[in-house]
Parts: C-alpha cells; structure tokens; sequence
C-alpha cells in the first residue's frame, strides 16, 4: 500500500508556472479533457492515444510520478498530452490558472484518494469549495465523471455536485459523444484493479446547465 499524499501539506501551496495552452499542445484549439488524480497517467495514455482529435491534460500531487510522465510523452513525441505538478486544488484556485477550467470540455476524477477518516475528509479532492470554482468557471455543457470503489466517498461526493445548483445528473444513454469524447472506454489502473478484485464500482456522469 502506498502512503497517500495529505494535500493539504504547506508543500504544495508553491504552484509551478502553468504554461497556455499552446505551450502545452500541438493544437490547442482541440477539445480539453482534464484527469484529476492522475497517479503515473496510463489512462490519459491510452485515451490521449486512442482519440487524437482531444487534448488530454493530467494534474498529479505525486512529483516523481510526474517527472516521468513528462519524459514519457516527450520520448514518445504526443502532442495531445499534458502532465501538471501539485495540488489540484490549488492549482485550478489560482486565478491565473483560470484559462484550464474555462477551455474543459470534460473532467474526471477516477478513484479519488478516499481519506476514511471523519477528520480526515478535508482531504479529499472533491469539497464545496472546490465544486464552486468549478461551476463558476466551465463552459455550460462541460461533463464531470466520478468513479470509485467506495460507496462512502461516492456519496460524499455525488452530494456535494448535487448540492451545486449549476450541476446536474445525466444518463450515459443520453451523452452525445461526438460532443463529449467518452472517457469510460478506457479502464483506469485502479479500475484494472477493482474488475479483477469483482469489486464494486460506483460511477455518476454530471453535466453543467
Ligand atoms: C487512488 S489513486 C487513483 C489513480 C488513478 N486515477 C486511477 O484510477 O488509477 C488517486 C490519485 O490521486 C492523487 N491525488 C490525491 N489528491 C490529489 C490532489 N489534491 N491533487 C492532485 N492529485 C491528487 C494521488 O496522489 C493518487 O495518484
């Protein structure tokens, strides 16, 4: 088991500089997808891989993994594929970071640390506050995927999207794709995980009205 990262460590109140757009990617006019949580970024991988015509941008809160990412894609010369250092909290709070939100078309938080402890839960990714910045920013349209293993943490966070009036539910059935690039076609390392361990997943699509 691996130590998980407490986010809200003075270690990450430091943000590196996030360069635009168009020093991230070959095309910056591309649709945007963000993978909060990203860990080593396989999955941003394989989507940024699998559909070239979206860009894919990953924020981590562990360096090294990070580090590596970044020499991965330059090894591999990907245009659409973007790795960012920190607390995604932070970084997507800064004021000057505000131009990510305002380009997403997508975003999804994949197995989020769950932080079972009560007085532990000010740690997980997904608070209100968080939400707020979210939905005061993205474009109408703009989907949120969540998906976990822990029933706790799914209605933690499926109550606090709710509670946000700018939010609401909405039916896979119901996506148009070639709007909305679906990332569930590819399977995250800790989904891998999960299916081969038959455990439950818990997964809710939301969208910005
Ligand atoms: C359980 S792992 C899931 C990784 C991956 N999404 C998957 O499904 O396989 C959660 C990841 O979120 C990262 N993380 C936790 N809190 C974060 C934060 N505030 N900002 C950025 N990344 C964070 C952790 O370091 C870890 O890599």
């Amino acid at each position: 088991m691996r130590q998980h990262v407490n986010p809200l460590s003075n270690n990450f109140n430091q943000i590196e500089r996030i360069p635009s757009l168009i020093e991230m990617f070959g095309d910056a006019t591309l649709n945007l997808h963000l993978d909060i949580g990203c860990a080593a970024g396989e999955f941003l991988f394989d989507l940024a891989l699998v559909n070239t015509s979206w860009n894919y941008l990953g924020i981590e809160i562990r360096e090294k993994l990070v580090k590596n990412a970044k020499i991965k894609v330059l090894e591999k010369e990907i245009k659409n594929l973007y790795f960012i250092f920190g607390n995604a909290n932070n970084i997507l709070n800064d004021s000057q970071n505000k131009f990510i939100i305002q380009n997403l078309k997508s975003i999804s938080f994949n197995f989020p640390d769950p932080w079972f402890k009560k007085r532990h839960y000010k740690r997980r990714i997904v608070q209100s506050e968080f939400i707020n910045v979210l939905s005061n920013s993205l474009q109408i349209g703009t989907l949120i995927f969540i998906k976990t293993d822990v029933k706790d943490l799914f209605d933690y966070m499926d109550c606090i999207i709710t509670s946000n009036s700018y939010f609401k539910t909405i039916d896979k059935k119901d996506l148009n794709y070639s709007v909305s690039f679906n990332p569930n076609k590819v399977k995250t390392n800790r989904e891998k995980y999960v299916i081969d361990n038959q455990l439950d997943i818990f997964e809710r699509i939301y969208i910005k009205i």
